[in-house]
């Protein structure tokens, strides 16, 4: 069941008409549903726990993808843990209830404040990215007193398709080690007395709808967990990362979470590690969208282009202009009206404020609402204040009630943040 569809001749979010929302809390604004995000972390759940030999894992979700605290509410109410990448997503775990042992702490460069404040929290990993960060983790663990379970992050070195701003399992790329390093480093890390090296980690890309790079990396994973045992060590947990794509209504069907689960039974199975997984984009992309109001169409004269300027602009959701994505555009109420060809725009004054081109949509009137699809993922969490708009608000539905869970800030609340040096009487 989908919990965005047509209710009434228009497009409501499980029991609550889009309408409804936009008259409540005005435009442009996220509307979550929460059943979506407990059907998607239920089902990727129920599609691992169909291989018992792929053990009980350890699924953190990943809280870049939409870190608002009562989504991450809703996942933690079901056991999910929390992939994390700052200070302030820990927190934002914390906050919400997810229990330390269940938070993942990865991240390219971070920094001592983040690395002692992780060692306080007590997470169940730190995936450490390079043999620097090795270094400073030992050495702040010692004057505190820890001993941190840490996963060695490795750079599989396989290319996993996808837009090559959002690829990271390729050499060079700015995350992980390579598998040599890797052995070393945790050798190396077993011989502390301020580490406690638990396993491997890999995370090689994001939007990933074909699983054969995905079965490639995990592949190398499992020969490199062999090879460290072979050498004495112990590795209890092989933490995969997430990736899993979803369907931008433009895709080829992407991978399923079952299609995903055989593979790894297929590489992984027998192989008597703890998996860990950070899925972020596949709980959350289908469980939200940015609805918005239309300002008005205008049209080249002869013919021209013409354009359908919302209110929406590229800093609430800026996948389309960063990553060229296709985000499906639905009228929330839909008419049987010949469709024509709009570029969807926003008022920002950039031409890179264009969510697409050439979009067939039937004709619009000023007031009417566009629901963006598929925008729970990456689209609050990236949103801006760009061109002084405030940020954009959240809103969470589940069943027939829905809340405000990030108010639009006033153009009070945003001049007040800024402060004035002492000399500027
Ligand atoms: N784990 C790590 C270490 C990651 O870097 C990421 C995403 C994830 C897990 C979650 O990946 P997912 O399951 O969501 O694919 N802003 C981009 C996506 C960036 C992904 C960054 N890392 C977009 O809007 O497409």
């Amino acid at each position: 069941m989908n919990h965005f569809e047509l209710k009434d001749g228009a497009l409501a979010c499980e029991d609550v008409p889009l309408a409804r929302i936009a008259e409540a809390v005005g435009t442009p604004v996220y509307v979550y549903s929460a059943a979506t995000f407990r059907r998607h972390f239920t089902v990727f759940r129920d599609a691992l726990a169909a291989y018992p030999q792929l053990g009980s894992p350890l699924i953190a979700y990943a809280v870049k993808a939409n870190p608002n605290i009562n989504v991450l509410r809703v996942l933690a109410e079901l056991g999910a843990g929390a992939d994390t990448v700052s200070e302030g997503e820990v927190r934002r775990a914390l906050a919400a209830g997810v229990p330390p042992e269940r938070i993942v702490f990865s991240g390219v460069g971070k920094t001592d404040a983040e690395i002692a404040f992780a060692l306080k929290t007590g997470v169940a990993e730190i995936n450490v990215e390079s043999e620097p960060e090795l270094i400073r983790i030992a050495e702040i663990a010692a004057q505190v007193g820890a001993r941190p379970a840490i996963a060695i992050r490795v750079n599989p070195d396989v290319a996993a398709g996808g837009h090559a701003k959002i690829a990271t399992g390729k050499a060079d790329n700015k995350f992980g080690v390579s598998f040599k390093e890797a052995a070393r480093l945790y050798a190396n890390a077993s011989n502390s007395a301020h580490l406690n090296p638990v396993g491997v980690a890999c995370h090689i890309g994001s939007q990933i709808t074909d699983l054969a790079p995905m079965r490639a990396a995990f592949t190398k994973m499992r020969g490199l967990v062999e090879l460290l045992r072979a050498e004495g060590l112990s590795v209890e947990r092989l933490d995969l990362g997430g990736g899993l794509g979803v369907p931008y209504f433009n895709h080829p069907e992407p991978a399923s979470p079952a299609d995903y689960a055989a593979m790894l039974a297929e590489t992984l199975g027998g192989l008597d590690v703890q998996l860990a997984f950070e899925p972020g984009r596949v709980i959350a992309a289908n469980a939200g969208v940015l609805l918005s109001s239309v300002v008005h169409t205008h049209q080249r004269p002869d013919g021209g282009k013409r354009f359908l300027v919302l209110d929406a602009a590229m800093n609430d959701l800026i996948r389309p202009a960063m990553y060229d994505a296709f985000h499906d555009i639905r009228p929330v109420k839909p008419t049987t009206a010949q469709t024509v060809a709009h570029d969807v725009v926003g008022p920002v004054c950039e031409t890179g404020d264009t969510f697409t081109r050439d979009r067939p949509l039937p004709p619009m009137q000023p007031g009417d609402l566009v629901a963006f699809m598929s925008a729970g993922a990456y689209g609050a969490s990236m949103s801006s204040e760009y061109n002084s708009r405030p940020l954009v608000p959240e809103v969470l539905v589940d069943g027939d009630r829905f809340a405000v869970i990030r108010p639009r800030p006033t153009y009070d609340d945003m001049l007040a943040r800024e402060t004035q040096g002492p000399w500027q009487a």
